[in-house]
């Protein structure tokens, strides 16, 4: 058995385009930047490090690097999942995958890996479905190489593990969490075996404490911290753009975000403008 497009959360050029819209700057500097950019200095120097660093992996083929990818901790809702999406989208832009179909040399692509989907056994037998996923990553789409050779280009990809927690632990019997010992084994293999030349793993948790040391060893961390009450209205006032409100419509949200302690996450100031404009068109 192997995996299909349609066995897997994948995102190509188009479907990152929608979250992110077109680049509107770019040429040889990274990142480049969308229509959509992620907001706040913090997430863009993520964003710089990250990407430079597979740039440099896929550009200079370095395919046994002992940096196999990023782990992004923190807490709920501040943009650890976006992050690898816009990572991913920056590589589209670096390798020169623009969406169109003609080549697939330059093709990039996204595969979101749920981790809790996997323990559920939502893909089957979980460890054969980890080889699986590694293979369906590098490779693609089973079937998609009809005569298969060595020199065969092979597509570039970030490999999401997201919520990577709840993929390696399960609970002991005494209750204790601890990790379960045939994934792990399966996943360090796959990971230490990882052609860094065309994938790049990035692992997301909010569980900084439950992480092997083993994955500490292998990824580059990187701490998401509570966003800047600054980013936080900066948000609000573009997604209020984005759903047509006024400045006098957004202040309650904005007053509310510069109450201290009031809100806490992006989703968070999401949700408060969703609920604005809800608001204003059943009133109107
Ligand atoms: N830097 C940013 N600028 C603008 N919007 C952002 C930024 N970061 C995240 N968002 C938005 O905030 C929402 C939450 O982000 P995301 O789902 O990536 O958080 P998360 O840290 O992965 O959360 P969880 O821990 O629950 O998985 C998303 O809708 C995303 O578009
Ligand atoms: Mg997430």
């Amino acid at each position: 058995m192997s995996l299909r497009d349609t066995d897997v959360n994948l995102y190509d050029f188009e479907r990152l385009r929608r979250d992110f819209g077109s680049f509107v700057e770019g040429g040889d500097t990274i990142p480049g930047r969308t229509e959509r950019e992620l907001v706040g200095a913090g997430y863009q120097r993520i964003l710089t490090e990250t990407a430079r660093i597979v740039a440099h992996q896929w550009q200079n083929h370095l395919d046994r690097s002992a940096l196999k990818g990023f782990l992004f901790y923190g807490g709920v809702g501040i943009g650890k999942t976006t992050m690898a999406k816009r990572l991913a989208y920056e590589m589209c832009r670096v390798m020169g995958d623009d969406g169109s179909r003609a080549t697939r040399v330059n093709e990039v692509a996204f595969v979101l890996v749920d981790g809790a989907d996997i323990a559920r056994g939502r893909y089957g037998e979980t460890e054969e479905r980890l080889r699986e996923l590694f293979e369906y990553a590098r490779d693609g789409e089973a079937g998609y190489h009809s005569h298969k050779h060595d020199d065969d280009p092979k597509r570039r990809t970030v490999l999401l593990f997201d919520d990577v927690e709840s993929l390696f632990l399960t609970r002991s019997s005494a209750g204790a969490k601890e990790w379960h010992f045939s994934q792990n084994s399966v996943f360090f293999h796959n990971i230490d075996e990882l052609d860094t030349a065309h994938t790049s793993v990035v692992l997301t948790t909010n569980r900084l404490d439950l992480l092997d040391a083993a994955i500490v060893d292998r990824f580059m961390s990187y701490e998401f911290g509570a966003p800047a009450e600054q980013v936080l209205v900066e948000v609000a006032r573009s997604k209020a753009q984005l759903q047509g409100l006024t400045e006098e419509e957004v202040e309650p949200v904005l007053q509310l975000i510069r109450t201290e302690g009031r809100v806490r996450s992006i989703r968070e100031v999401e949700r408060l403008v969703t609920r604005a404009y809800v608001d204003k068109v059943l009133a109107g």
